[in-house]
């Protein structure tokens, strides 16, 4: 059977039609914007580890909101941002890509200036380039630049909903967070219905980072979190997207998929790719699996394995080391060492560390002390394909 694409998309946003789970958190989401469409700001900071699928879930979360709520969902990314200029930008770039084609656009068209410049051929795109110099302006009137667009599409759209994606640079810095506290304070005060519901996505350690910058900022912000998907959820995909695309799935194969995903969304997508590029005939059985799975562990160790922890772990020393120690089932310090020798046991430690920095491994909470477990099952099975595949140490 011929290929041409596959439905899996590692690593961008998923199609809305294979979005799975997140149940719970769409309908907390939903019950926000609604609020805020009611008329009064929300604030929410979404957080999850790296791959867990927050993009994924927000991109979901404003087309739901567009449909039932007639809430315009503007959604944009500011990975390598780090000045509030860079980010008024970038969010008036977003609003302008996002009603340039509306049949009501005119009625804020006037707001961008003469800042609007068609892009591409045939001016496919649009893009907002205001001089530098207006920046500043910007960024200090931006709770009334907001609420006169949305007042001035409201017999369009009832509301908006401002998604600020990867706000990782930005939250180190305690201008965004002072920034971020004064809109929340001046729109409190110095307007009426404000129906705007803006979310924040970063990671974990990144919603510390501005509570410590302002502390004030946390009692803002509603937090939401999203975490691993069951093994139905991760099944319920698989399957889903290889029969969108005319493939059965056999169950014990389909078995193997989801428990090496380990509930991880990024996993999933790595793993259903790569077996259905092994696929020929239009049925996933055992062999397509494990030819696919070894092929998506080799991809995931290049991948999100850092450079040069990669390389470390590719080091004669610790391959060898690695070549004892790499089971499905984890790490005991204790019973690891009875088996290294001497030069071994020297380094295992610096090893471990290496792993634990890189959320390779994680203290095992049911473990005793000096327990540690792979974080998803992909890895291990990558350690042991690389310590196999290496010369023995010289
Ligand atoms: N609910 C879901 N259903 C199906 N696939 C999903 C889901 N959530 C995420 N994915 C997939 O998982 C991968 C990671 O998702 P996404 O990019 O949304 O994660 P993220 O948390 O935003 O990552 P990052 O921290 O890198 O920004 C992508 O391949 C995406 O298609
Ligand atoms: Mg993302």
């Amino acid at each position: 059977m011929p290929k041409d694409t596959s439905p899996f998309t590692p690593g961008s946003p998923v199609p809305v039609d294979l979005f799975v789970g997140r149940g719970t958190q769409i309908e907390e989401l939903r019950r926000y914007v609604e609020l805020a469409v009611a008329g009064r700001q929300e604030n929410i900071f979404l957080t999850g580890d790296r791959g867990i699928g927050k993009s994924s879930f927000a991109a979901f979360v404003s087309e739901l909101v567009s449909k039932k709520l007639n809430a315009l969902g503007v959604h944009v990314f500011l990975g390598g941002v780090d000045s509030l200029d860079d980010m008024v930008e970038h969010v008036f770039d977003q609003i302008l890509k996002e009603t340039h084609r509306q049949s009501w656009f005119e009625k804020i068209e006037g707001m961008f200036g003469q800042h609007v410049q068609q892009v591409g051929l045939f001016g496919v795109s649009v893009k907002f380039t205001p001089p530098p110099s207006a920046l500043p302006s910007l960024v200090r009137n931006f709770p009334e630049a907001i609420g006169n667009i949305v007042a001035k599409i409201s017999d369009e759209r009832a509301g908006l909903f401002l998604i600020l994606d990867d706000i990782n640079g930005l939250a180190e810095s305690a201008e965004f967070a002072n920034w971020y506290k004064s809109f929340v304070d001046q729109v409190a005060t110095q307007f009426g219905p404000y129906p705007v519901a803006v979310m924040l996505i970063g990671l974990p350690e990144k919603r510390d980072s501005l509570a410590a910058a302002q502390p004030s900022l946390m009692r803002i912000f509603r937090v939401a979190h999203i975490d691993r998907l069951s093994d139905e959820e991760v099944s319920e995909f698989i399957e889903q997207a290889f029969n969108g695309a005319g493939i059965v799935v056999e169950p014990q194969a389909l078995h193997f998929m989801v428990m090496f995903a380990s509930g991880l969304p990024i996993l999933m997508h790595e793993i259903g790719d790569a077996v259905f590029w092994e696929d020929e005939d239009g049925i996933i059985d055992d062999k397509d699996t494990w030819a696919g799975l070894f092929a998506a562990a080799q991809n995931v160790g290049n991948k999100y394995l850092d450079p040069t922890v990669y390389r470390a772990l590719r080091s004669p020393r610790y391959l060898s080391i690695l070549g004892k120690i790499a089971g499905p089932y984890g790490i005991k310090r204790s019973e690891v060492m009875a088996k290294l020798d001497i030069d071994e046991r020297g380094v295992f430690d610096n090893l471990l560390r290496k792993l634990r920095e890189l959320n390779v491994i994680e203290p095992d909470p049911d473990g005793p002390r000096g327990a540690y477990r792979f974080v998803n099952q992909i890895y291990p099975l990558y350690i042991s394909m690389a310590s196999s595949t290496q010369p023995p140490p010289a």
